[in-house]
This record gives structure tokens, C-alpha cells and sequence, in this order.
């Protein structure tokens, strides 16, 4: 496909990669942080199209994962290019191999982008320094995962700003959006808290004290802290669940029961206090939990909506790496 061929796909040329005072590759996407407006306009509006023919691109997991390793390979064979798959418990990482001699061989192996999702915060920007390839920031520990962001923010404005196509800091202003639960430990609270002031939106932070400190509410303008779940629902129009990170609650005791009597979604709760607004959650779901299956079944949930925008994301994202490379790289 001709992406200039006709005057509607002319608009869809990336914007130019603003100077960064950061050495990093013009392509990768590390941060939420490193977007700007234009650039996300552009990513959501990106058409699909077979440009990435036999182009090489390698998914390095450190973690588990289902949604993003599986729609970010969909993305990239969706876009013609090969991809290969390097997971910790199958590769010579289980050996000892470190990170940075894993990136230089698949960069060797004529790897031309890597998406990366590790447990520890900033791998991504350690890859990206030592191999000098384009990285995608598929989750780094508690940090970021700004495709996750990216991919709410579509699910978020179809229904909340149905048609929205270039995005100004306005765009969702009078928009409150309730993020809901394990704050301390999630990577998609966090690029979620980077994005979405940045259109104007507020955001909630409602948990209780183990899993949301008070100092949360300084994280940025825009970000405020309510305890009272059912307060935070009258006030919300789009309501993110979390699930509870136990692979990271490092001995923290937490009362279940009690977490669930408080902050549990369930249908009564969101029928009384936030009858219209849309539920979302990143996955995986720990259904009777966080939410009930009644809720993540129900026609206020956009869950799967989520996991369906994923691709497309992550297919302008891989593009938006490669054609950078293709550009000329590093500035
Ligand atoms: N939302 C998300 O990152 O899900 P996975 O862990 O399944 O990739």
C-alpha cells in the first residue's frame, strides 16, 4: 500500500521526533513521558498495512505474560515482519546470561527492534543504552507500561469521545478516571498517571494505605488520592480495576476479606454509584476479587474492547520503531 496515495493517508505521516535531550533511539517508546500529543494522535490513528515486510524484530519476556506478548507478535506479523521470541525459562538467561549480553546477540542475530517486558524497573532503558536498538517498553517491574496506557486511552475516548482524532490538552477534560487497587505495584497505574492528566483528565487513586500511599497524591497535577471507593464511582466516568500483585507484595500482609468489602467492583456497587461509566481493567482479572464476574462480564466492562485495541497499538508502535530506523536512527 501506498501510504501517500491519497490526501486522507498524507495526514498519517509520524509527526517529527521532537530533540530529546536523552540518548535514546528516536523509536522506542520507554515512557508514556516520551510521547508527545501529536505523537499519540498519530499512534491512534495509524493505519494497518504490510510495511514491515521480512523486518526483524525479537520479544525478549523476563515475565509472564498473555495479552501483550501475544498482541504485540500479532502486531508485528500483522505489519509482515518476522519475530522471534526469547522468554526467561526457555533461553541461556536461565544459564545467567545478563540482559545486556541477551540484547547484543539478538542484536547480532539481525534483531532490529526488541520489545522487552522484565521485572526489574528501567530495564528498558539499560537495553536501549546497550544495544542502541529501538525498545519497546513491554512492562519494566513497577515502572511503566505505556502500550497498556496507550491501548486504555483508545477504549477510553471511543466511548467517551467517540471520533476525537488529533488530541489537545483538553480533550478529556471534566473526564474523572478512578484507578482502582494495587497502585504501589502496577507499571499500567503509573503510565496511566503520565498520560492521562496530560489530556486534561483527572485521575482518582482509590485503595487503602498498603497498596496506595499518601504521597501517590503528589505524583503530578491532576492526580488526587479517595479512599472512599463509592465516593470515587459518583465521581468517575471511567473506572479501572486492578488486580492485586502477590508476586510482589513481598511478605506484606493484606486482609482480603476486608479488601473486598471496600474495594471489591461488584454489581450492586456499581449499579448505586457509577451506573454509566465504563469498566476496565489490564488483565489478567482475578474475578471474585477485584471485580466480579459479574461486572467483567457486564455491559459496563470494556475489558475485551481493551485487549482488542492492544493490537492495533502496538502494530503503529512497532511500525512507529522501525520506520525510525529506517530513518536514520539515532539523532
Ligand atoms: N495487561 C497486561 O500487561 O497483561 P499481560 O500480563 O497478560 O501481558
Amino acid at each position: 500500500m501506498n501510504p501517500t496515495a491519497t490526501p486522507a493517508r498524507r495526514q498519517l505521516h509520524p509527526p517529527p521526533v521532537p530533540a530529546s535531550p536523552f540518548p535514546y533511539h528516536p523509536g522506542s517508546l520507554l515512557s508514556a513521558q516520551d510521547l508527545t500529543l501529536d505523537c499519540v494522535s498519530h499512534i491512534l490513528a495509524r493505519a494497518r498495512c504490510r510495511i514491515l515486510a521480512k523486518r526483524r524484530v525479537a520479544l525478549l519476556f523476563y515475565e509472564s505474560s498473555t495479552r501483550t506478548r501475544t498482541s504485540f507478535e500479532l502486531a508485528a506479523k500483522g505489519l509482515g515482519a518476522d519475530t522471534t521470541l526469547v522468554s526467561s525459562l526457555s533461553s541461556s538467561i536461565e544459564k545467567g546470561e545478563t540482559l545486556k549480553d541477551t540484547g547484543l546477540t539478538l542484536r547480532a542475530l539481525g534483531a532490529e527492534a526488541i520489545i522487552l517486558r522484565h521485572n526489574s524497573s528501567g530495564a528498558a532503558w539499560l537495553l536501549e543504552s546497550e544495544t542502541r536498538l529501538p525498545v519497546l517498553n513491554a512492562g519494566d517491574g513497577m515502572h511503566e507500561h505505556p502500550t497498556q496506557a496507550l491501548l486504555d486511552l483508545r477504549t477510553m475516548l471511543a466511548h467517551l469521545r467517540p471520533g476525537t482524532e488529533t488530541l489537545t490538552p483538553e480533550t478529556l477534560a471534566g473526564v474523572t478516571v478512578t484507578i482502582v487497587g494495587d497502585i504501589l505495584h502496577s507499571r499500567v497505574a503509573r503510565s496511566n498517571m503520565v498520560l492521562l492528566p496530560r489530556l486534561g483528565a483527572r485521575v482518582l487513586l482509590c485503595g487503602p494505605k498498603e497498596l496506595l500511599p499518601e504521597l501517590a497524591a503528589q505524583a503530578g497535577p491532576g492526580i488526587a488520592v479517595e479512599r472512599d471507593f463509592n465516593a470515587a464511582l459518583h465521581q468517575s466516568q471511567a473506572v479501572m480495576m486492578l488486580r492485586i500483585q502477590a508476586e510482589r507484595l513481598a511478605g506484606q500482609q493484606l486482609d482480603l476479606e476486608e479488601y473486598k468489602a471496600n474495594y471489591q467492583l461488584h454489581g450492586p456497587r456499581l449499579a448505586a454509584h457509577a451506573p454509566t461509566a465504563i469498566v476496565l481493567h489490564p488483565g489478567p482479572i482475578i474475578r471474585g476479587l477485584e471485580v466480579t464476574a459479574g461486572v467483567a462480564d457486564g455491559p459496563q466492562s470494556v475489558i475485551l474492547e481493551q485487549v482488542r485495541n492492544g493490537v492495533a497499538i502496538r502494530m503503529a508502535v512497532v511500525e512507529r520503531a522501525l520506520t525510525a530506523s529506517q530513518q536514520g536512527g539515532r539523532a
